[in-house]
C-alpha cells in the first residue's frame, strides 16, 4: 500500500467539502477519481498535494505519516500534480516554464539553448506538439494543457495526480497520452486520475473511486463494472438530454460573414489564411480542431476584436453572447462574489436594472434562478467565484452569457469540466436558444458535442478551414482532419 488517507474532512465555511473520505492508491495502479460537479475531486487531490490542511484524518505514504505544509513538500515525497486550472507563469517561456519544474535543470551552466532543446525533447517524447520559445500567455487553454502534464512528468515522481487532463486534448493526443500513463503504471507508479469520463476510466483505470457530495459512494474495480454502471453511480437521475432532431430551418440571413480572411497574432505570424466563413441564425455551425490552429484569432476575429490583414467582415448582430475559452481569465474576476459575476454583462437587462439604476432585489431573483437552473453548488451566491469547483464556474460563465439574450452566440468549449449532467443542460440551453433563431457559432476540440449539435462542421487546422460535408461525419475522419490528414 503505498498512499492511505483515511477519515479525511474539510469543510470551508460551513460547506462541508469533505466529510470522513477514505482513498487509498498502491503502486502501479490507475486510480480514477469520478464524480459530479463539487463533488469534492479537487479538494481532495489539492489536500494530498499539500495546498491544503485536512480539518481531520490522515494521510500516509508507505505506511509513514506525512503532513505536508505546502505543495514543495508534497513535491519532495515524490507527489506531482496537473492541476484543473493553470499555474504557469505567464510571462515566461515553454521552455522556461518545464524547467523551473525541474530541479536538475538548476545548475547555472544549463543555458537557455539548452533548456529549449530538453524541452522540445521532452515534449517530442511524450507525442505532445509545442514550441518552447513561446511565452505561455500567448497560448491557448489547450497547449497550456499540455504543457501541465509535461511539467508534472518531467519531474519524475513516484504519485501523479491529474485533475481532468484530457479535457482540452485531441483524441490522438489522449491516445498518446494513455500510452504514457500505462509506460509509468508498468514502472511502478502510481497515477490518480480525475475526470468526468467513463469512457476513459473504462480505457485506462484500475480502479476508481466515486465521490459525491464530499462522501465516498464506493471503490471499485474497473474491469469488474460497465460504463453504464459508473455513469448511473456517478449521475443517478435520468432524464439526461438526448440530442433531438431540429426541424432544419435556416432564416435566410447570416448573423456573420468572413470573406478571405488572413489574420496574424499578436507575434506578426499569419495565423488565418484565406478564411471564408457564413453563419446563419437558427444555425449551429461547429469548429472543431485543437486549440493553437488558430481558434483564438478566428473568435477574435468573429466577435470584431482583431484587425484583419486582408479579407472582409460582416457583422449583422450587436449582442453576440461570448464562452470564453479561458474561463479564470476572461469569464470571470474570480475576487468578486457569484452575483457580482452573474451581471458583469447583463446589468442593463430588465432584471438587473430599473429605470437606470441598479435594482438589488432583482439583481438577487436573477442570481438565485440561474444558479437553480444551472445547480451551480454554492451555498450562498455571495461566495467569491474563485471558490467555486471548476465546472460549477463554468456554469455561472455559460449561465450569464445565454441569459444575455444574445442574438448570436460563440461558445468555445462551452462544457469543459462540466459533469454529464450540466452538459446536457448547456446543450439543451444552446439548442433552445437556436430555436429562437439565435446564430450560433461552436468552437471546440470535443467531437461528440459537435456531432451532436451542429448543422454544419468545419476544421480548422493550421489556420485553414474546412468544412466537412454531413456524409463524412464519422468522429474517424474528422479527427484525422483535425490532425491535418485528409
Ligand atoms: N477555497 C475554497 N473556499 C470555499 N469553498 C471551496 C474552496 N474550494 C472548494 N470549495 C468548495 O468545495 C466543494 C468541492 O469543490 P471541488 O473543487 O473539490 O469540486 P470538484 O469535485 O473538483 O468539482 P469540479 O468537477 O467542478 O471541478 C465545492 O462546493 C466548492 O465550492
Ligand atoms: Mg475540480
Amino acid at each position: 500500500m503505498i498512499l492511505e488517507m483515511n477519515k479525511i474532512s474539510k469543510a470551508f465555511g460551513s460547506l462541508k467539502a469533505l466529510d470522513s473520505v477514505d482513498f487509498s492508491a498502491v503502486h502501479g495502479e490507475i486510480h480514477a477519481i469520478l464524480g459530479e460537479n463539487g463533488a469534492g475531486k479537487s479538494t481532495l487531490m489539492n489536500l494530498l498535494y499539500g495546498l491544503y490542511c485536512p480539518d481531520q484524518g490522515e494521510i500516509k505514504l508507505n505506511r509513514q505519516r506525512v503532513q505536508f505544509k505546502s505543495s514543495r513538500g508534497a513535491r519532495r515525497h515524490g507527489i506531482a500534480m496537473v492541476h484543473q486550472h493553470f499555474t504557469l507563469s505567464p510571462n515566461l517561456t515553454v521552455a522556461e516554464n518545464l524547467a523551473l519544474s525541474c530541479s536538475k535543470n538548476k545548475n547555472p551552466f544549463f543555458s537557455p539553448s539548452k533548456i529549449k532543446k530538453w524541452a522540445q525533447e521532452l515534449a517530442d517524447q511524450h507525442g505532445l506538439e509545442l514550441d518552447p520559445s513561446q511565452k505561455i500567455e500567448e497560448l491557448s487553454v489547450g497547449e497550456q494543457q499540455r504543457i501541465e502534464i509535461l511539467k508534472a512528468i518531467a519531474q519524475n515522481c513516484e504519485i501523479l495526480i491529474l485533475d481532468e487532463p484530457t479535457s482540452l486534448l485531441t483524441l490522438q493526443e489522449v491516445a498518446a497520452l494513455f500510452k504514457m500513463f500505462r509506460k509509468l503504471r508498468e514502472n511502478n507508479k502510481t497515477i490518480i486520475f480525475i475526470t468526468h469520463k467513463v469512457l476513459e476510466v473504462k480505457q485506462l483505470c484500475d480502479r476508481a473511486t466515486i465521490l459525491k457530495q464530499g462522501k465516498v459512494v464506493e471503490t471499485v474495480v474497473v474491469s469488474k463494472t460497465t460504463e453504464e454502471e459508473l455513469a448511473l453511480k456517478m449521475v443517478p437521475k435520468e432524464g439526461l438530454f438526448k440530442p433531438f432532431k431540429k426541424d432544419k430551418k435556416r432564416s435566410g440571413k447570416s448573423w456573420v460573414e468572413l470573406e478571405k480572411v488572413t489574420a496574424k497574432n499578436n507575434r506578426n505570424t499569419v495565423v488565418l489564411k484565406d478564411l471564408s466563413l457564413k453563419c446563419y441564425q437558427g444555425e449551429v455551425v461547429s469548429v472543431v480542431g485543437v486549440e493553437g490552429n488558430g481558434q483564438k484569432e478566428l473568435v477574435q476575429v468573429v466577435r470584431g476584436r482583431l484587425k484583419l490583414d486582408k479579407g472582409l467582415r460582416t457583422c449583422a448582430v450587436e449582442r453576440i453572447g461570448y464562452i470564453p475559452s479561458n474561463r479564470q481569465r476572461d469569464g470571470l474576476i474570480l475576487p468578486l462574489s457569484i452575483r457580482e459575476n452573474f451581471i458583469l454583462e447583463p446589468y442593463f437587462l430588465k432584471e438587473c436594472s430599473s429605470r437606470g439604476f441598479l435594482n438589488h432585489r432583482r439583481i438577487e431573483r436573477f442570481a438565485q434562478h440561474l444558479i437553480h437552473h444551472y445547480s451551480v453548488a454554492t451555498e450562498t451566491d455571495k461566495k467569491p467565484v474563485g471558490f467555486l469547483s471548476g465546472g460549477n464556474q463554468q456554469k455561472v460563465v455559460v449561465g450569464r452569457e445565454l441569459a444575455l439574450k444574445p442574438q448570436a452566440v460563440v461558445a468555445v468549449n462551452p462544457t469543459w469540466g462540466l459533469d454529464v449532467e450540466s452538459a446536457s443542460y448547456v446543450y439543451k440551453q444552446l439548442l433552445e436558444l437556436n430555436q429562437q433563431n439565435v446564430g450560433i457559432l461552436l468552437v471546440t476540440i470535443d467531437l461528440d458535442e459537435a456531432l451532436k449539435l451542429s448543422d454544419r462542421l468545419y476544421v480548422l487546422y493550421k489556420g485553414v478551414l474546412t468544412e466537412i460535408p454531413t456524409e463524412n461525419w464519422t468522429s474517424e475522419k474528422i479527427s484525422l482532419a483535425m490532425a491535418g490528414i485528409s
